[in-house]
């Protein structure tokens, strides 16, 4: 066709893509690192960072390099971290009773952060996982077949006032248990801590891509024999009116905010939930959503940092007030227009 050749268009929506300026004008959404949550392992001693080989970038940290990370985060306007054990085996068991230890690895780095960071929001985990043997959420029933319900949510309803009582801004059960969200906060209420918020793993799902995650942890091999099942109770991928149901369960129990996890896989969900609720929306992105994009890039083929933009751009269209991602130093790094 020739240059002379002229559509009679009244509409042509390529006029507000024709320079930067006006791309700006009429963009939808924009990430901010406000919107950022950066997930941290941490580790016993006072040694070195210890990679994640299945999550280039990522470190298990000791406290100290925990706390200096924390305050980079927080300079860089991240508002908040979720912070994550690495548990020695050797302090593991089938009951995950160093979750109960008022003087536990977590419990010392929460501490450590309120006290050096003192503006940032930290949050904790929920769950078993980082302390038993087989790498479940929860303690087992009698015969080992199964996550007991009612027996893990005791646990946990112990475990969180004890975070509460270390200083934690919110608790975030991550196990899917029914029921956990109300006794939390029925437990925190009974502590004295009614000031401590609910920040609920809702809609859950049985994820491939937690993978690296359980290998940072170590709940992986745990058992010794993966993959860790954990389809009795973290939700089918397949499902999306039982993912609402546990939204609506878990903001009538109590939960301040509700999340999504994984992200990226999962934005209809989000966009589900984001209509839902009037909660705030927390998504995940999880650990394989970012060993991908890494991949990839180690590859050389994708760009990182505009596949990093693009993935977390996605998910707050979709309806997240709020991601958690292995990217959040980085991308808030970029935001700041210092590289
Ligand atoms: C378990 C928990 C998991 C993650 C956070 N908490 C994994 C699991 O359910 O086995 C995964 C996070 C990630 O993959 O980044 N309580």
């Amino acid at each position: 066709m020739s240059e002379e050749f002229k559509l009679e268009l009244t509409v042509r929506p390529r006029r507000l893509r024709a320079a930067a300026s006006r791309r700006a004008l009429v963009e939808e959404t924009r990430l901010d690192p406000a919107d950022l949550i950066a997930p941290l392992f941490v580790i016993e001693g006072d040694g070195e960072p210890r990679a994640v080989e299945s999550m280039p970038g990522v470190f298990r940290l000791p406290v100290s390099h925990l706390v200096a990370e924390c305050r980079e985060l927080h300079e860089l306007g991240v508002p908040a971290v979720a912070l994550f054990p690495s548990l020695d085996g050797s302090l593991k068991d089938e009951a995950g009773t160093a979750a109960l230890d008022g003087n536990g690895l977590v419990l010392r780095a929460v501490r450590a952060v309120r006290n050096e960071v003192p503006g940032l929001t930290v949050i904790t985990d929920i769950a078993l996982d980082p302390y038993t043997t087989h790498g479940h959420d929860g303690v087992l029933t009698a015969d080992g077949g199964e996550v007991a319900n009612d027996a893990t949510v005791a646990v946990l309803a112990e475990m969180a006032v004890l975070h509460a009582s270390a200083g934690v801004d919110l608790v975030a059960p991550s196990d899917m248990m029914d029921g956990r969200v109300g006794a939390i906060r029925a437990a925190l209420d009974r502590a004295g801590y009614s000031s401590t918020g609910i920040l609920a793993y809702s809609a859950k799902f049985a994820s491939a891509f937690y993978g690296p995650f359980r290998d940072a942890v170590g709940s992986a091999t745990g058992a010794g024999h993966p993959p860790l099942d954990k389809r009795t109770y973290q939700l089918n991928p397949a499902n999306r009116r039982e993912a609402l149901r546990e939204v609506s369960l878990d903001e009538a129990e109590g939960a301040d905010i509700v999340m999504v996890k994984p992200a990226g896989p999962y934005l209809d969900i989000i966009r589900d939930v984001r209509n839902h609720t009037g909660l705030p929306v927390a998504a995940y992105q999880v650990s394989g959503e970012y060993a991908q994009i890494r991949a990839a890039a180690e590859r050389g083929w994708l760009d990182p940092g505009a596949g990093r933009d693009e993935s977390l751009l996605a998910i707050k269209r979709a309806g997240a007030d709020m991601i958690l991602t292995y990217f959040a130093k980085e991308a808030a790094t970029a935001m700041s227009g210092t590289v």
